[in-house]
Parts: structure tokens; sequence; C-alpha cells
């Protein structure tokens, strides 16, 4: 029998209020802007009907500054868990209808609540973020509402999944936050990220910018990395972050879920490799022949894409990638690429997620830019980040591996544990024509035709160390193989290394060169 509702229950009535968050005007002026109302992201992310809110009639306790007049329901932001893909989750979500999302004590109350919880209970934490910040009106008790926040974002940082989509025009704390955790979404022409807005900015630096300028996804899909993801609009948002969310474990006790075991795709990969070194090809052509067909799900893909990283899968079970990319810088490590690798490795590691990685690189970027920009400090970031992680690696090198990049690119000697060359693998200090140039300079300069003498020592050169031989014989590669083995022996060797147990001399933490 149906539950009768009184025509004038409370409770109802109390509901109804929090659903229409700050009003039909509002929620208009969020659509007009191309944008998602809380609920209706949440409709999206969560399996369908799955949402279980948590402290919908919350309110502000602000008195000052008109407040007292204006307490709506769940005060501007909407928490509760669901499941995605059968899987627990906590979700918070702004609602920017409501005092912009702004952050007040009683807001950020919420949003610790639903991460303690998510904490206690080992599953991911999502945050959808459309907010100015700190609420104005609250003065310091937003301010500690958002250290609340930080607090929390670092304690279960490396215990679960953190992950959150910046989904508006985001300033402030708002921002701080989505920045401790794993990884961040931004949305085309409607995401935006600052510390300081464009007043504020004006004021200080008298420069004019907008949104765009200072925080927009070429900003930070680009350029300062913050952003791992950017998607067309709010929809494609949420299904991708539903995506990632495949890859990942609930939280670092598990693994990740596996999914139906599915072939590569067909290609030629014995013939990728061109027969000049110094040719480039796409690093994701190799990557596609090698993991479950269509299964490669790339972090970061505008940033630094000399490094390619992502999720993939191999016979349905999740892995990390590391590769480099040929096609872009000829593949050299630089700042950036350091950075983008060093925390994918460090967050696979935290995740029980084996990584993989790839290698064809001539070193890292020389030139002064770089070395100013702190290359060594950088770059030391990445091959900390290998030394230190103690989940399954496997390393493949398909062409040039030189120098301290050879090193820093998962080698044997940082504990990796499977190492395969390809035929076609150049293991040196540096390409056979720079060390030529350098250990034969008074032989060329003396030959009398000095251009016929360098070509015949760059041969020599070559047939001598640019090979996987030396490196195999020394038992620095585990196996020379051809291209088309590679899936299987990965398969292989990801089944064999099912079980590692490894771990670090027992410390506080490490110090990691930041
Ligand atoms: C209170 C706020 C608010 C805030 C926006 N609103 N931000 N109310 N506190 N922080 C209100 C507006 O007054 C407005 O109310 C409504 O939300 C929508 O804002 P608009 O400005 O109309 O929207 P838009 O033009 O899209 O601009 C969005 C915005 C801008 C870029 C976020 O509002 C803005 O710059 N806000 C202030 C950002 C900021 O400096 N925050 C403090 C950061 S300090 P009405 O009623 O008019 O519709 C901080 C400290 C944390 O967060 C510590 C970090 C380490």
């Amino acid at each position: 029998m149906a539950h009768k509702i009184p025509k004038k229950d409370p409770l109802q009535k109390a509901r109804q209020q929090a659903l229409t968050g700050g009003g039909a005007k509002r929620i208009q002026a969020q659509h007009s802007k191309g944008k998602l109302t809380a609920r209706e992201r949440i409709e999206l992310l969560l399996d369908s009907g799955s949402f279980h809110e948590i402290g919908a009639f919350v309110t502000h306790r602000c008195d000052d500054f008109g407040m007292k007049k204006q307490k709506v329901l769940g005060d501007g932001v909407v928490t509760g868990h669901g499941t995605i893909d059968g899987r627990t989750v906590y979700v918070f979500a702004h609602d920017f209808t409501v005092f912009g999302g702004s952050l007040s004590e009683a807001f950020a109350e919420k949003i610790v609540k639903c991460m303690e919880l998510a904490l206690k209970n080992g599953v991911p934490v999502i945050g959808l973020n459309d907010s100015g910040g700190a609420r104005i009106q609250e003065g310091v008790v937003s301010l500690g509402g958002y250290a609340d926040i930080f607090l929390q974002n670092t304690l279960a940082s490396g215990v679960i999944p953190q992950i959150s989509a910046v989904m508006g025009p985001c300033a402030g704390g708002a921002v701080y936050s989505p920045a401790i955790t794993d990884f961040i979404f931004m949305v085309e022409e409607t995401s935006y990220m600052f510390v300081t807005g464009p007043n504020v900015t004006k004021t200080v630096t008298h420069e004019k910018v907008g949104f765009e300028d200072l925080g927009g996804t070429t900003v930070h899909g680009e350029e300062s990395g913050v952003a791992h993801f950017v998607s067309k609009n709010d929809e494609a948002c949420l299904k991708h972050i539903r995506k990632l969310l495949s890859y990942l474990p609930s939280n670092n006790m598990e693994s990740a879920p596996e999914v139906e075991i599915s072939e590569a795709k067909e290609s030629s990969i014995d013939s990728l490799i061109p027969n000049d070194p110094n040719k480039p090809y796409d690093m994701h052509k190799v990557l596609d022949a090698v993991v479950d067909s269509d299964s490669f799900f790339e972090v970061h893909a505008n940033y630094a894409p000399n490094l390619i990283v992502g999720f993939a899968r191999i016979n349905g079970k999740s892995i990390g990638i590391v590769a480099n990319q040929p096609a872009q810088l000829a593949g050299t490590l630089d700042i950036n690429a350091s950075l983008k690798g060093a925390r994918f490795i460090r967050f696979c590691d935290a995740f029980n997620i084996p990584v993989l990685t790839f290698v064809d690189v001539p070193g890292f970027l020389p030139g002064t830019a770089q070395e100013k920009g702190g290359i060594i400090k950088h770059g030391a970031k990445l091959l900390y980040a290998y030394c230190e992680a103690t989940v399954p690696k496997i390393t493949v090198i398909t062409r040039k591996a030189y120098g301290g990049a050879y090193d820093v690119m998962n080698s044997k000697h940082i504990r990796s544990d499977l190492n395969f060359a390809w035929p076609t693998a150049e293991i040196a200090v540096m390409g056979p024509q720079g060390a030529v140039e350098v250990i034969f300079k008074d032989q060329i300069k003396s030959a009398r035709n000095k251009k016929k003498k360098q070509d015949e020592l760059v041969k020599e050169y070559r047939e001598k160390f640019a090979n996987p031989y030396i490196a195999a014989s020394r038992g620095y590669v585990d196996e020379v193989i051809y291209p088309h083995e590679t899936r299987d022996k990965l398969i292989a060797g990801l089944d064999m290394l099912k079980n590692k147990r490894d771990q670090n001399p027992p410390k506080k933490h490490g110090n990691i060169p930041l």
C-alpha cells in the first residue's frame, strides 16, 4: 500500500525546498551558461537511482550582511553516496545557484563528513566543483572550513582515490582542494581555475586579464598541467570520471577491478620502427598493438606530450603506462614530462597498479631554459618515483635508451622486475654521432676525408654499442624480443608478478625532491 503523505507534510515541503537550491531563475541561468546543476551532475555521474543524500537540510549560520534572511536548505553543496558500475563512491557537488557555490562553515562540514566516511569505508570520493571559493560574508570560519577540507584531502591521499571535476569558475580554496587530489577534470569553455581572479589580478598587477587568460582549459590542460583531463561538456566530463574509476581500485588495500579479456588491435608492429634511427614514429601505435583493444585512457594528453602516461588493460587487468613519445621533442625528457611521469607513477604505486614503461629516449632536453628551470630537481622526481615504486614494473626498450634517461626510465638497476628490448634497441651513453665526435675528435680532425672518417667511426660505434646485446649479456635486459612477441611476454610477465611483495625500508616518509 502506498504511503499517504499529508498535504502539508513538513518533510515533503523541506525536501522540495532542498531540491530547488537557489531557485528556478538561477537554475535557468546555470543552464544558459551551458552548465548542469549540482543534482543533474550527480544524476549523470552515478548509476541511475543509486544516490543517497546526506545533510540535505543543513543551513549556514551566518547572520551578517543580510544573510539571516537567506537560509537555503543544503547550503550550496549536495553530498552523499551512490554507486558507479555497482561500486560505492562518495560525492559532493557544489551548487552554484546558492551564493555562487561559495563555501561556508556548514558547507565545509558537509564535505568533511563525506570525506571522513569515504576514508573510513575505503571508497573513492569525487568532488564536482563550481564555486567562488570562501564565502566572503563568513570571514575566517569559511577559511577554517577550507583548511579542514585540505587536511582531509591530505590524510586521504594514497588511501582512497580522490577525483575532482572543475565545472565552473573556481577560485581560492575551490582550486586548492582539487590540487591536492589525484586527478582534475575540466570542461571546455565553462570551467576556470585561479587562485586570484581577474579583479584581484588587475588591482595588484594592473594586468587586464580574463578568466581564459588566467585559468581556462588551454592554460591548465596544456601549459600548467593542473588539469589531467579536458572534456567538451558536463555530460562528457561525468562519463570520463566513470571511465577513469573503472581502472582504479576503491582503496590502497585492493586491486583494480578486472574486465573481460579482449585482444589487442591488429597492427603491423614489426614494421613500426623506421629504418632511420632519427626518424620519429608515434608511440601510441606501439601501445595500441600491445594493450587490450580500445583500453588506453590517456592522462594529461595535451600537457608534456613528449611523455605519454595513461591507464590501459592487458588481458583485462589494469596497468599504468609511461612511454617516451619520439614524435614530440624526439621523446626527450624535460621538466614537464618529469613532473607528469613522477606523479602518475606515484599514483599507480599507491594504488597497486603495475607500471609498464616503453622507452625511446635520446636523453634529457638540453638548453639553458631547462637548466635554469631546474631540470636537475624535476628530473630527479621522475627518478625518485621509479626507484621508490614497489608495484610490478616492466620495461620495453623499443629504440633509444641513452645516457641518464636509460637509468631513469625504469632500468633494471632501479628495481625493474622485467626488462625487454626489441632488436632495434640502442643502449648507450649517448647517440653514435655525439659519441664519435667526443672520443675520436683527433682522429677525425687529422683525417684527409673528415666526413668519410666520421661516417666509418659512427658505423663502427653503432655496430659495437648501439644495440641491445651488451645490456642483455650483462643481464640488464632479460630478453631481446621481436615486437610481435611483446603482448604475450607482458601477459606472462604481469601474471608472474601478480603476487609481488616488495617493501622500502621503514621510515616516516621519504624526501622526494619537490
Ligand atoms: C559569497 C559569492 C562568492 C563568494 C560568488 N558569490 N563568489 N558570494 N562569497 N566567494 C556570489 C555572487 O555574489 C553572486 O551572487 C553569485 O555568487 C554568482 O556570482 P557572479 O559573480 O555573478 O558569477 P560569475 O560572474 O560567473 O563569477 C563567478 C566568480 C566571481 C568568478 C566565482 O563570483 C568571483 O570572482 N567571486 C569571488 C572569488 C573570490 O575571490 N573568492 C574568495 C577566494 S579566497 P548574486 O546574489 O549576485 O547572484 C578563498 C580562500 C581559501 O577561497 C584559502 C585558499 C588557500
